[in-house]
Order: structure tokens, then C-alpha cells, then sequence
């Protein structure tokens, strides 16, 4: 056996967001998704994984369809410019996703249709008549029990009384198996609350068959179903079959062997049910595995009439991310939202918690501990890294242990997909050594000419900027570098305060 086989192949990390409607501009909401998934590609990269990190955009259906004809725009045309806008902000935020695909795309299409060829076979697609509920805004067809005064339960609106002719998916066929795969695959769906959620819902109701397409005549924007000449993709069935159409499911084999079962996908609490139902069941009756993780995170929440409210272009109380980048800049924003909230619970959006969060978080404890680090290597080592360390009287100093220990407690917070707990392990190493600048009172050591104590003391502090700098790269890679271009080989070349604090 050659050297080259021995090599242990590359473990792969694929992780995915949702796709984005395209109707409206991004918010925050989106970003929050995209820039959590950015961290997890960023960490895995980090840790030698073969990283795939697909984001993308759902342009199908009839949100879209009216959006465009509000502009009066054939609706690819609108969904061509709109995608922009989603491309130019996931730059601006550093979101380095490997593949973005657009529903649109013909290597989507074409997986959609052979899905739907192979189901429609299966007998797991069948045609039947539809009588009942259906509220044009949400797409959805309301259970009657659920229709009160003929308001939609979801958005409140009028719903219609429709009768139509429609092809079901059998979701009723495998709920027993589902309720199975997710008692005996605890990891499944997380965080702990949704993994109930799901389990409760399917324990308690029994499922439906879903309605997958959708008639021309209605709604002609969607995929057509390729065994009806009246009929489009229902479009939430279109769009979940993204996360395998993309790594080649139906065209590239090889691609797919590698990069199938996802690892992750990354969802917002609201579209929980169709991740965690629809999808693994479509994926069972295909005869694939489901993905390793379903994780919602909560939503962000911003104030609306003295209430706190969940973001929405229609109520009007969204925040623009270009905004808040604009006066804070990308990485504050970045740890804000990871930092702020616990990853799974909803939070609200508030300037002053930002910047609160800044003058103690970035300002105070990591701006201050690289300025007065390098400040103390210029004035009493002209620039230089002490570098003639005895390394048996370092090797017992507890903060060269907690240098040591981080990455394992970092390993573990982002195993649990646990931002905040992880940003917290990185930050106690900042504190702890703010706390050893403190106690070790540098400026006496120099005054008496303890040389070799002072130059073992700011070693152990560059260590730790050179600790701190790589392991908060996957949260804020713009800072990481700056942190990392200040510290050359065996000089420093300090630069102005990397946070000024705020006035408030
Ligand atoms: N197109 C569907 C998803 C299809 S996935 C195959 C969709 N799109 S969406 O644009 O309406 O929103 C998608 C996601 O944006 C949500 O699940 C969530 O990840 C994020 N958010 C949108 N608003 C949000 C908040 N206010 N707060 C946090 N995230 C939320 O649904």
C-alpha cells in the first residue's frame, strides 16, 4: 500500500438554509439563518471536513407570481433581480456557501420531474378530487375544523371554497414509520422543544395526503407535472427537493454518494413541519435517507405596537441588515445575533442590546486585550515576541491549560449547534487573561527589570490573541484576520483599536 491510500479520506459537513422566497428583500430573519450556517461551514473547514454549505432561493409560486405582476415583470425576470439582492447581502456579510442554487435552475427542474415520475410509478402520487378549503394567500388547503368564520387560521385572511381535481403525495402511508424513525433517532430534530413539537403533532392527529400540484389555470408559475398537462408543482414540494437536486440526486451519483445525508439543515421555527414531515417522508418513499439534523432556530422578534412581534414585510417592522452593517460593521452584527440568543429561542432585536454588547464584549474585553497586548510588546520589547522562553515554568501557568483545553469545549458547544455557550468558552479565555494582565502588574515586572518574567508573560499573552484569533474566525472572520495580521512571526505590527467603544 502507498503512502497516499493510508491517508484517512476527508470527513464531509454538508449544511443547508432554506431557500428564500424572493418576493420581498432579505432581513434579518434570513441573515440569521445564513450567517449561523456560515459559522458552522467555517468551523468545519477549520477542522479539515470536505465542507459543502448550499444556500439558495425559492422562486416558484404564487407570492412570487403576484410580486412580479405588481411590477409588472414576467416573474423570472423579477426573480432574476431579486436573487441579487440576496447575493449582494450574503457578501457583505461574508457568507462563503459553496453552492446556491435557484429553484429555477434546470438541474432543479429536471430533479423535480424525475422525482415526481418516480413517486407517480410508486403510486405514492395519485390523482383525486379536492372539495373543501383553500386560502389563495398561503397556498394551503385548510382542514375544515380549522376554518373559523371563513378566516385562514395561518394568516387570517378569507379563505375560498374550491373543488378541484389534484394529485395527493401519500403522506398517510408512512406516518407510523416516521413517528418510528424520529423515536429511534433522538438527534433528528433539534432543538429538544421541536423534537416534541413533532412527535406530539404525529402521536396526536393523524396524517393527511398532501396536494402537490397545482392547477395552470390558477397558478401557472411552478414546475410542470410532467404526466399532466394542467397541472404545475405545488411549490414547498418543488423546494424541498433543493437540498438533493443540488449535490445531484437524479444526474451525478458520485456527487451525491459523497455529499447525502445532509448533515444539517438549518430552518427557522415556521417552516418546522414541512422540514421534519413532508421532507423525510418524500425521502423514505424515494428510497433515500433522511438528513442527520433538523435544526429550527427561533425567530427574531421586533417591537410593533408596544408588543414584540416576529418580523414580517406585510406588519412592517422589519430590520434592514444593511443598516445595521452599515454603522456597527459586519463581524458586530454577526456576534450580536450569535451571542445574544441561544440558538433555538426567539429573540428580540434592540439597538441599545447591540450596543451594550459591543462596549463590553468587543470594545472592553477583546478590543482591550489586543490593544494593551501589543502595546506592552512595543514599549518593552521594541515590537519584538519574546521568543527565549523557558517553557517548564509556562507549561503550569492555568491560562496556557485553558489555551489548550478551548478547542475540545468549542468542539462540544458546536456539536450541539450551541453558538452563544461557544462564543462564552472563547471568551472566558479573553477574561481570564484581562484578569492575568491585572494580577501580574507588567509595569512593576519592567520596573524592576524582570525581564524574563515579563517576557514569558507577554508570550503567554500572545498565545492566547493567536488562540482567540483562529477559534472565533467561524463567527467573525474579518476580526480573526485583523487579529492575525497583527501578530507576524516574531513582530507585531499594531494597528488602532479594533472596537471603539460607542457613546451612548
Ligand atoms: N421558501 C420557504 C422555505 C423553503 S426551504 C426548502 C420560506 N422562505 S422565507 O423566505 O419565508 O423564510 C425562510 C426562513 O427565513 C425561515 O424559516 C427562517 O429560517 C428565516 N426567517 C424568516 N423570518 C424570520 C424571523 N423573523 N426570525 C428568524 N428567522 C426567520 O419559508
Amino acid at each position: 500500500m502507498n503512502g497516499k491510500s493510508l491517508n484517512k479520506m476527508k470527513d464531509k459537513f454538508y449544511v443547508t438554509t432554506p431557500l428564500y422566497y424572493v418576493n420581498a428583500s432579505p432581513h434579518i430573519g434570513h441573515s440569521y439563518t445564513n450567517i449561523a450556517a456560515d459559522t458552522l461551514a467555517r468551523f468545519y473547514r477549520n477542522r479539515n471536513y470536505e465542507v459543502y454549505f448550499l444556500t439558495g432561493t425559492d422562486e416558484h409560486g404564487q407570492k412570487i407570481a403576484k410580486a412580479a405582476q405588481n411590477e409588472k415583470l414576467d416573474s423570472l425576470k423579477f426573480a432574476d433581480k431579486m436573487v441579487n439582492r440576496f447575493k449582494d447581502l450574503w457578501q457583505k456579510l461574508n457568507i462563503s456557501y459553496d453552492d446556491f442554487i435557484r429553484t429555477t435552475e434546470k438541474r432543479h427542474e429536471k430533479t423535480v420531474k424525475w422525482v415526481l415520475d418516480f413517486l407517480y410509478k410508486k403510486e405514492d402520487i395519485y390523482l383525486h378530487k379536492y372539495d373543501g378549503w383553500y386560502c389563495v394567500p398561503c397556498e394551503l388547503f385548510v382542514t375544515e375544523g380549522f376554518v373559523v368564520e371563513n378566516k385562514c387560521p395561518d394568516c387570517g385572511r378569507n379563505v375560498e371554497r374550491i373543488s378541484e381535481a389534484c394529485y395527493f403525495f401519500r403522506l398517510s402511508n408512512y406516518q407510523e414509520w416516521l413517528i418510528d424513525y424520529i423515536k429511534n433517532h433522538p438527534d433528528f430534530i433539534k432543538p429538544n422543544s421541536r423534537y416534541n413539537e413533532v412527535l406530539t403533532f404525529l402521536e396526536t392527529n393523524e396524517l393527511r395526503d398532501l396536494c402537490i400540484s397545482r392547477p395552470k389555470e390558477r397558478l401557472s408559475w411552478g414546475i410542470p407535472i410532467p404526466f399532466s398537462q394542467d397541472h404545475v408543482t405545488y411549490v414547498w414540494f418543488d423546494a424541498l427537493i433543493n437540498y438533493v437536486s443540488a449535490v445531484g440526486f437524479s444526474y451525478d451519483n458520485k456527487k451525491f454518494s459523497k455529499f447525502w445525508p445532509a448533515d444539517i439543515h438549518l430552518i427557522g421555527k415556521d417552516i418546522l413541519r414541512q422540514h421534519a414531515i413532508y421532507w423525510p417522508i418524500m425521502l423514505h418513499s424515494l428510497d433515500i435517507e433522511p438528513p442527520k439534523m433538523i435544526f429550527a432556530h427561533g425567530w427574531w422578534l421586533s417591537p410593533l405596537k408596544g408588543k414584540n412581534q416576529k418580523m414580517s414585510k406585510s406588519k412592517g417592522n422589519i430590520v434592514n441588515p444593511l443598516d445595521v452593517i452599515k454603522k456597527y460593521g459586519v463581524d458586530t452584527y454577526r456576534y450580536f445575533l450569535l451571542r445574544e440568543v441561544p440558538f433555538g429561542l426567539d429573540g428580540t432585536f434592540q439597538e441599545e442590546a447591540l450596543e451594550k454588547r459591543f462596549n463590553s464584549d468587543l470594545a472592553n474585553d477583546l478590543g482591550n486585550l489586543v490593544y494593551r497586548t501589543l502595546t506592552m510588546v512595543e514599549k518593552y520589547f521594541s515590537g519584538r515576541i519574546p521568543e527565549d522562553i523557558d517553557e517548564n515554568s509556562i507549561f503550569l501557568n492555568p491560562i496556557i491549560k485553558a489555551i489548550k483545553d478551548l478547542g475540545g469545549r468549542i468542539d462540544k458547544a458546536i456539536c450541539e449547534v450551541n453558538f452563544s455557550s461557544a462564543l462564552i468558552e472563547i471568551w472566558t479565555l479573553i477574561n481570564s487573561a484581562n484578569k492575568y494582565i491585572e494580577e501580574t502588574k507588567p509595569w512593576n515586572l519592567f520596573k524592576e527589570k524582570k525581564n524574563k518574567e515579563l517576557g514569558e508573560f507577554l508570550f503567554i499573552l500572545i498565545e492566547v490573541l493567536k488562540k482567540v484569533a483562529s477559534e472565533i474566525y467561524p463567527f467573525m472572520p474579518e476580526t480573526a484576520t485583523k487579529i492575525k495580521e497583527q501578530i507576524k512571526k516574531d513582530k507585531i505590527k499594531k494597528a488602532p483599536p479594533l472596537f471603539p467603544r460607542i457613546q451612548q
